[in-house]
C-alpha cells in the first residue's frame, strides 16, 4: 500500500504514487456522464425515439416523447445519444436540442429560473430575478420564433420539475407550437417515476405523451455486456470475467441498473488503487458494494429534515440504552418512548418539538426509506402502537451516529 513513510522535501510525498500504474486507462469511461460510442442493448428503444423525431429533418412536425423506465435503465444516456445524431444529421443548425436536468439546483426550481435557461440557451441573458415571468415567456417565444428552427426540448427527470412548480408550465410549452410561425417546439420528457403521469393533468398528459417509450431494466448478462465494453477502454488491464460477472449479478438484482454495476466496478477500482493492488478482485467489489451502501445511507439521512433526523437520532439513543439488556439489533421501541426521547433531544438542543402524531409521520417515512422497521402491534384495549427497530446494517451504523452527534448533542 502507497504510505507516507517520511515528511521531508527530498523526496516527494507523491511520488510512489506518481510512478506506481494505475489500474485505471481512463476513469472518465466508467462515470455516468460519459456518452460511450456504443450503446449495446438498446438499438429498439433508440430506434422508436429516433424514429419518433426524424420528421423534423424534414421540417414535418414530430411528435413529443415520453420516456419512462426505472434507474439507470439507460434513458438519458439514450436520449442524449439521439438527439446528438439528430443536430449532427440536419443542416445549417435547423435543429438546436436544450438539455435541462430538471434535478439541478438553480436551473429548474422555479418557472423563473427555467425560462432564464432557456433563453440562455438561445443565447440570450436575463437577470437573475426582477421580470415578470410573462415577459420571459414573451421573449422566449419571440426569440425561438426569430427563424426557421425546430427546438428539442429535452427535459430530464421532469418530475422533479412537477413537484417544484406544477404542470402549468408543461401545458404552456406543449400549447406554444400553435401559436408559432417559423419555429417548432418538441418535448422529450424523461423520468424514472412511474407514476408521474397519473398525477398530471389530462391534456398535458396526452399531448407530452404523443409517444411513450419504456426502457426496461437489463438483465445479469446484458449488465455484464455493457461493463465488458467500458471496461475495455476504462481499466489499464483487462478484467477477470467473475468480477464481470459478480458486478452484474448484484446490479441485476437491484432492478437492473446499469448506473450500479458501473458505480461498483469503478469504486472496486478506486479501492484497489488505494491498496496498491494491481488488480481488481472480488473482496474489492465486496468493499465498493459497502461503500456504495453507506454512502447512500449517509446521503439519504442527510437530505432528511432535521426533525426526522432527530427523531432517528432519538431512536438510536433509545436503541442504545437498551442494547445492555438485548441484542442492539433486537430492541423493540415503542412509539411513545421514542417519542419521550425525541422531546428531550429537543430541549436539549433548545429546538421545538412536534406532536406525537407528526413524529408518527415522520417515523413512517423513516421505515419508508429503509432507515427503521415499524411494525404496528396491538396493545388490547390500549388501542394500537408501532414497534420499531433499525434496518441500518451494523457495520453503517457508526457512520450514522457520526453524523447525527455533529448535528445534536448530547
Ligand atoms: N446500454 C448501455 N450501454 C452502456 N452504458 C449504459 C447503457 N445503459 C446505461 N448505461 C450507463 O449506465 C448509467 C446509467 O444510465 P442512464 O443515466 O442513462 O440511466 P437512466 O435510465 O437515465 O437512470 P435514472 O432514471 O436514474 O436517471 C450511465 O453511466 C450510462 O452511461
Ligand atoms: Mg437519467
Amino acid at each position: 500500500m502507497w504510505k507516507v513513510e517520511a515528511v521531508s522535501k527530498v523526496d516527494n510525498i507523491f511520488s510512489q504514487y506518481v510512478q506506481k500504474q494505475s489500474v485505471f486507462k481512463d476513469k472518465t469511461v466508467l462515470t455516468s456522464n460519459f456518452i460511450p460510442e456504443k450503446i449495446p442493448h438498446r438499438s429498439e428503444e433508440i430506434t422508436q425515439l429516433s424514429l419518433a423525431l426524424a420528421p423534423m429533418l424534414k421540417g414535418f412536425h414530430a411528435s413529443n416523447v415520453f420516456v419512462y423506465g426505472t434507474c439507470g435503465t439507460g434513458k438519458t444516456i439514450c436520449s442524449r445519444f439521439v438527439v446528438n445524431q439528430l443536430e449532427e444529421a440536419a443542416k445549417d443548425g435547423q435543429i438546436k436540442t436544450i438539455y435541462i436536468n430538471c434535478k439541478m439546483k438553480k436551473v429548474a426550481d422555479t418557472e423563473y429560473r427555467l425560462l432564464a435557461q432557456l433563453l440562455k440557451e438561445l443565447g440570450e441573458c436575463v437577470p437573475d430575478t426582477g421580470l415578470p415571468t410573462d415577459v420571459l415567456y414573451r421573449r422566449f417565444f419571440e426569440n425561438a420564433d426569430s427563424k426557421r428552427q425546430t427546438l428539442v426540448l429535452v427535459l430530464d427527470e421532469i418530475d422533479a420539475l412537477f413537484k417544484k412548480i406544477g404542470d402549468e408550465f408543461l401545458y404552456n410549452l406543449t400549447r406554444i407550437n400553435q401559436e408559432l410561425k417559423q419555429a417548432k417546439l418538441n418535448i422529450v420528457g424523461i423520468t424514472n417515476d412511474l407514476s408521474f403521469r397519473d398525477g398530471l393533468d389530462m391534456r398535458v398528459r396526452s399531448s407530452l405523451g404523443e409517444e411513450e417509450i419504456l426502457f426496461r431494466p437489463y438483465n445479469a448478462l446484458q449488465l455484464k455486456h455493457i461493463l465488458e465494453e467500458r471496461a475495455k477502454t476504462g481499466f489499464e488491464t483487462g478484467l477477470d470475467e467473475a468480477i464481470l460477472n459478480k458486478c452484474a449479478a448484484i446490479a441485476a438484482q437491484e432492478h437492473g441498473d446499469a448506473r450500479r454495476a458501473l458505480d461498483l466496478l469503478r469504486v472496486a477500482g478506486e479501492l484497489a488503487e488505494r491498496q496498491g493492488d494491481a488488480k481488481i478482485t472480488e473482496a474489492h467489489i465486496d468493499m465498493a458494494e459497502q461503500k456504495i451502501d453507506l454512502d447512500r445511507v449517509i446521503e439519504t439521512i442527510k437530505s432528511q429534515p432535521s426533525q426526522s433526523q432527530i427523531v432517528l437520532h432519538a431512536i438510536i439513543k433509545l436503541a442504545e440504552s437498551r442494547k445492555k439488556t438485548t441484542k442492539w439489533a433486537d430492541a423493540r421501541l415503542l412509539t411513545g418512548d421514542v417519542f419521550a426521547t425525541y422531546e428531550s433531544v429537543c430541549k436539549e438542543n433548545g429546538i421545538k418539538s412536534l406532536t406525537q402524531r407528526r413524529v408518527s409521520d415522520l417515523i413512517a417515512e423513516l421505515d419508508m426509506l429503509g432507515i427503521i422497521t415499524a411494525k404496528v402491534i396491538s396493545k388490547g384495549r390500549y388501542g394500537r402502537t408501532k414497534e420499531i427497530s433499525m434496518a441500518i446494517s451494523n457495520s453503517h451504523l457508526d457512520r450514522v451516529k457520526a453524523f447525527l452527534a455533529g448535528r445534536f448533542s448530547p
